[in-house]
């Protein structure tokens, strides 16, 4: 027996180890210093009032679909989760809300309990009631806005993105909510709506954007109609609420941007605009299973870069705010395209959001409690699918390069890599908390 106390020792002992652990985090997390919002942008990078780089290292978490009560909170308070969004490295979150939850009344003052009866979801009523009682009878829009504040008490910064019309899984070129003038598509009622969203979150700090519009597609998009009405959308967000952030998405699915390289959206406000796009595997159908996965990796990365990669080049920030894989690890197309996925996000260092947080969904497509094989969370939402994945994807939520950074990113490093290894530690004991 040597006279210092080894690490196995600790980590067969946990209490002692977090007795040991506690007060370093207390003192770490006190170090921390805040992110100053409102964010805005410095060319490329999105940077906080003092402009420094605050790079976007977020999770979408699902809000859209028929219940319209953001997924999970029939498993957990939600509280816990924001926790584990924050334990978990991201610091923040995509918010997904159906354009109807802000321009029909009579829906958005629907209670959650209503909302989960006119759906035949009576066990979610039951699940939401035990953990999270004090919404079970707020009305959609209240629930949502504690959510919001949820993450909000836990410092998680808040996109708020419009992914859809009518509530409800997305998206299909068929869906009659992919481009201006579909069925379920009203410019002018698009524009009331987020024009309502972001009055309702003028104010609350940790809203720091707004994406305009999820994956537009189908026959009718078009790049004049794109500009006539994004940029009229802008506008209508930047009036009601100058402190966001505010996001633009591309046509076919939020791949395409390209028209921007020739043609400047024009806007009568600065600092404020930031491209989003979207890369999964299944973007370019079974090429990574078909093609040597190196040559595959080049072909695609030059598309993403002719597509909206460019825009970093140009000097805008550019938001992957969709990507992600099957994490069970056996989708060999998910796991090659992964892997250049994260060589790329790494190397040219931009902001994110991981689809998803969901665990599973409470109605998708018809089936009640789908397993959602992407999500982080196992579909209990308090087990992590797949550990390794979440160890890889923390090495892309620091910043890697930027403009002015801190002073003190050195220090900063470091505090994240330790706390790192202090929170995969706290992983391991947190699991008992679930249950
Ligand atoms: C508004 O919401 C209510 C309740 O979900 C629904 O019955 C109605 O059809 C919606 N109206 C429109 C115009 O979508
Ligand atoms: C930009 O928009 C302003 C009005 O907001 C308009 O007066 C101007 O002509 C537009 N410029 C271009 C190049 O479209
Ligand atoms: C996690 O993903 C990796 C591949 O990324 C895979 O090899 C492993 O089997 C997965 N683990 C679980 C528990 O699904």
């Amino acid at each position: 027996m040597g006279r210092f106390i080894s690490f196995s020792f600790l980590t067969s002992h946990p209490l002692l180890l977090l007795l040991i652990i506690f007060p370093i985090i207390i003192i770490i997390q006190q170090s921390k210093p805040a992110i100053g919002l409102p964010l805005s942008t410095n060319s490329r990078w999105i940077v906080d009032e003092n402009g420094h780089r605050v790079k976007l290292a977020c999770v979408n978490w699902v809000s859209h679909l028929e219940p319209v009560v953001a997924e999970g909170l029939s498993k957990q308070p939600m509280d816990m989760l924001s926790k584990r969004v924050v334990d978990m490295g991201f610091n923040c979150v995509r918010l997904t809300w159906p354009l109807y939850l802000a321009t029909n009344d009579s829906l958005a003052s629907l209670t959650v309990r209503q909302s989960f009866q006119k759906l035949g979801l009576l066990e979610a009523i039951g699940g939401i009631q035990s953990n999270n009682p004090s919404i079970v009878d707020l009305p959609l829009i209240k629930a949502f806005q504690a959510v919001v504040a949820s993450l909000g008490n836990n410092n998680v910064m808040v996109i708020l993105d419009n992914h859809i019309s009518k509530p409800g899984w997305c998206c299909s070129n068929s869906d009659g909510n992919g481009f201006f003038g579909d069925q379920y598509f009203n410019p002018d009622l698009w524009i009331k709506g987020l024009t309502k969203m972001a009055t309702i979150f003028n104010g609350v700090r940790n809203v720091v954007g707004m994406s305009l519009r999820n994956e537009l597609r189908g026959p009718k998009q078009n790049v004049k109609d794109w500009y006539r009405y994004m940029q009229l959308g802008a506008e209508a967000v930047h009036a009601a609420n100058p402190e966001v952030l505010v996001i633009l998405s591309g046509l076919n699915f939020d791949k395409d941007l390209s028209f921007v390289r020739n043609q400047a959206v024009n806007l009568t406000f600065t600092g404020k605009l930031v491209f989003e796009a979207h890369w999964y595997g299944f973007t370019d159908g079974q090429a990574w299973v078909d093609g040597n996965p190196n040559q595959v990796c080049g072909r695609v990365v030059d598309n993403v870069m002719r597509l909206s990669g460019f825009l970093l080049e140009q000097g805008w920030p550019l938001f992957v705010s969709e990507f992600g894989a099957d994490l069970r690890g056996n989708n060999v197309n998910d796991n090659r395209y992964l892997n250049c996925f994260f060589g790329v996000a790494a190397e040219l260092d931009w902001d994110w959001a991981l689809w998803t947080l969901v665990g599973s969904y409470y109605l998708r497509e018809g089936v009640i409690g789908l397993n959602e094989y992407y999500g982080l969370f196992d579909w209990n939402w308090c087990d992590i699918r797949n550990s390794s994945f979440l160890e890889r994807i923390s090495s892309l939520q620091s910043p890697f390069r930027g403009t002015l950074l801190s002073p003190f990113k050195c220090i900063t490093l470091l505090r994240e890599t330790a706390l790192r290894v202090i929170k995969h530690e706290l992983f391991l004991t947190r699991r008992a908390w679930c249950f």
